[in-house]
């Protein structure tokens, strides 16, 4: 196949390779273990979308490249179902939950029950029915009874298998959602842009998967996973039977599911996730507690809206009451200027909360928000916090309307409205907050990684004129960073440098200048809508800064519309970005100190001593977990969020918690120390069970 040319190739090898990257989504997406790099795959795909552009004939539905849909479509097809999607009665109280217990108990006489438990997505559920193993129907769940058809916007979600491991027919449901991480980068790069953000991950869902276009949504970070089996399959005998179908046939799970039988050891299983569900790399409202034996649910029966067979037990919102105190004008990197409030400081999920942004404008007009108002915060996504509500009826009269600016707070510059924007934009490019702001996003973390530049360097580097852009950070030296007492008394010094800190960050920018990668750069460029994933594809396929540098505007505009998963809107942003004569003086100005970085090629997951091991890591230890998780992967083995009966090890720290040691307990997972960790990244033998001391009971 690789080298015939597609003009030779036959139909048989067309289809091999369709089956090949199926398998190989499924890897990546269900299975969360890759066995080919990205690079590998993008290139099969490209020789994928060569055979069908010389072959249209031979081009089938199930083909990665035809997830999708060309056109926008004008409205969603309506629905109707047979079977209703039912919802499910809330409780909120252990007591709550003990009487369902008893309501389950009497339903099935002297029958033991075992109960499922599983945590509650806090999603959008959806059904999908398959058609001798083919995805055929995609539908919201609407008032129950009639839903809407978004199967053109589920076809785009990776993690959903379009065609199954089975030539079945089969109806099954479940969550669409977005994890928590990425609805935090998605709106990031939303509020940069100007674009409206979303208000949790929930939402967000939700309006991608209403979008009319579907490669509109085909970009939004939406995940599947499924609970239920309701059509065409009746094999299962329990619930967690089912979840074992679900999986074989190629549909993604969650694996936090635990079986438990008997009153108190739901209690305790109930209580445990009080703490658990935070590590959870989505966001769920509760769980849900479901009879497992399928037999006994058909005993049980359902009233007109909920199932007696289960229930959901909603975690306590996490919300906190506070006063405005005050309203803070912010200017971002791109000139999008941001109200943010200023609280009185409140705890919320366990961090104290003392700023919550407000987005825009239009959004504190909405809440109707005054200083001084009284409000509720809720954190979003876990993560940020947000004004939900004002509480209107409680003012005083003693409130202050907040006056929408007019000109930017830092250069005074006329604040404009885009169109199609919501944002007001400071459009100075030499606006000095921008400025400062747009070096220290070159050198965050996430990007260039330059350790040593936080906002109070960048903002003083800038205001003292040391520097006027990125590029002139590399010609940073140790004399001027900390110059030394013999230099002239006129000499601009910064503040509090040590010549130690100065030579650190010398060494920073110089490993910065050979180590970063091209994707690192890209990143750091802040180009709109180009976050780690575009970034990463982008430079994949440019290979080095030269090439994507020196390409014509036209052929980096339709190369990188061209990636799959990148498309125009990102297309249209890159090449507006490079045409920009001040980015492309900045490009020139890096390539002149030597910043021209390369992309390296992705090493092959899938091979390390570490491979097929599924390792959580818990309490404290001598590294940050993210760098523990950095080295879980590099040896091939998976990090996870949580205990769960597919976990083969808790690497457990120094004030580990019982709950954890005894959910490792209970799911047979094996406990190791830190050091039992190295040993077998090592590449040494599987170490003996835990050195780490158990707490007393
Ligand atoms: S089972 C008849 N399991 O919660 C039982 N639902 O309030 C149907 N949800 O509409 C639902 N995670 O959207 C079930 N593990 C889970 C779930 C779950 C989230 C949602 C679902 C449902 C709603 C009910």
């Amino acid at each position: 196949m690789n080298r015939e040319t597609a003009d030779e190739a036959s139909q048989e090898s067309y289809q091999r390779l369709v089956a090949d990257l199926i398998e190989h989504d499924r890897r990546y997406y269900v299975d969360n273990a890759p066995t080919i790099t990205d690079a590998e795959y993008d290139r099969r795909l490209r020789q994928l979308r060569d055979l069908e552009e010389a072959h249209p004939a031979w081009r089938v539905a199930e083909s990665p490249t035809q997830r999708v849909a060309p056109l926008p479509l004008s409205e969603f097809k309506k629905v109707v179902r047979d079977v209703p999607m039912l919802s499910l009665d809330n409780t909120y109280s252990p007591d709550e939950l003990g009487a369902f217990v008893d309501r389950v108990d009497r339903g099935l006489g002297d029958e033991t029950p075992a109960f499922v438990v599983e945590p509650k997505i806090d999603g959008i559920s959806v059904e999908l029915t398959y058609d001798k193993g083919r995805f055929v129907l995609g539908a919201t769940r609407g008032d129950g009874r009639i839903g809407e058809d978004i199967t053109s916007n589920l076809r785009t979600l990776r993690s959903l298998p379009l065609v199954l491991g089975e030539a079945v027919d089969v109806v099954v449901r479940g969550e669409a959602y977005m994890d928590k991480a990425d609805f935090v980068a998605m709106n990031t790069e939303r509020e940069t842009a100007g674009e409206e953000v979303w208000k949790n991950p929930r939402n967000a869902t939700g309006g991608s998967l209403k979008l009319l276009d579907a490669r509109e949504c085909a970009r939004r970070p939406i995940k599947v996973l499924l609970y239920e089996i309701v059509g065409g399959e009746r094999h299962a005998a329990t619930h967690a039977d089912a979840l074992g179908r679900l999986r074989k046939l190629g549909f993604p799970t969650a694996r936090e599911v635990e079986v438990v039988s008997g009153r108190e050891a739901l209690a305790a299983m109930v209580a445990s996730w009080a703490e658990r569900k935070r590590q959870l790399p989505y966001e769920v409202d509760g769980l849900v507690i479901k009879v497992d034996s399928f037999a006994q649910r058909r005993l049980l029966g359902a009233t007109a809206k909920f199932p007696r067979w289960a229930i959901a037990y909603k975690f306590p919102a996490e919300r906190a009451e506070t006063v405005v105190r005050g309203i803070e004008i912010n200017v971002g990197r791109t000139g999008a200027v941001t109200p943010v409030a200023i609280l009185d400081p409140v705890e919320v999920s366990g961090t104290t909360v003392k700023r919550a942004s407000l987005h825009n404008w239009d959004e504190v007009a909405r809440l109707d928000l005054k200083i001084g108002d009284r409000v509720i915060i809720e954190k979003a996504g876990e993560i940020i916090p947000q004004v939900m509500e004002v509480l209107t009826a409680q003012r005083t009269g003693q409130e202050v309307t907040p006056e929408v600016p007019t000109v930017c707070p830092v250069c005074a510059s006329a604040l404009v409205r885009r169109p199609g924007e919501v944002a007001l934009r400071c459009e100075n490019r030499s606006c000095p907050e921008q400025k400062w702001r747009a070096i220290q996003f070159f050198a965050h973390r996430g990007a260039m990684n330059i350790e040593g530049i936080g906002e109070v360097l960048a903002q003083e580097l800038c205001r003292k004129g040391i520097i006027e852009d990125a590029a002139s950070l590399f010609d940073l030296t140790v004399e001027t960073l900390a110059p030394s007492k013999k230099a002239p008394a006129d000499t601009v010094r910064i503040e509090r440098m040590a010549k130690k800190s100065a030579e650190n960050l010398v060494k920073a920018l110089d490993n910065a200048r050979t180590q970063a990668t091209l994707s690192r750069l890209l990143i750091g460029f802040g180009i709109p809508h180009v976050g780690t994933v575009a970034a990463r594809a982008i430079a994949r396929r440019f290979g080095s800064l030269t090439a994507l540098a020196d390409a014509a505007t036209d052929q980096r505009r339709t190369e990188v519309a061209a990636i799959d998963g990148v498309g125009p809107v990102i297309g249209d942003a890159v090449a507006a970005w490079f045409d920009e004569p001040d980015n492309a003086r900045l490009v020139a100005r890096l390539r002149e100190r030597g910043v021209s970085p390369v992309e390296p090629e992705d090493k092959p997951r899938g091979s390390g001593p570490l491979v097929g091991l599924r390792i959580c890591v818990t309490g404290k230890l001598s590294r940050p977990r993210s760098e523990i998780q950095a080295s879980i992967e590099e040896a091939g083995g998976q990090f996870v969020n949580s205990v769960g009966k597919s976990t083969d090890y808790l690497v457990a720290g120094a004030d580990v918690g019982k709950s954890k040691l005894d959910a490792a307990k209970k799911a047979g997972t094996q406990v190791i120390d830190e050091a039992g960790l190295a040993t077998m990244i090592a590449g040494t033998p599987t170490p003996e069970p835990s050195t780490v001391p158990t707490r007393p009971e």
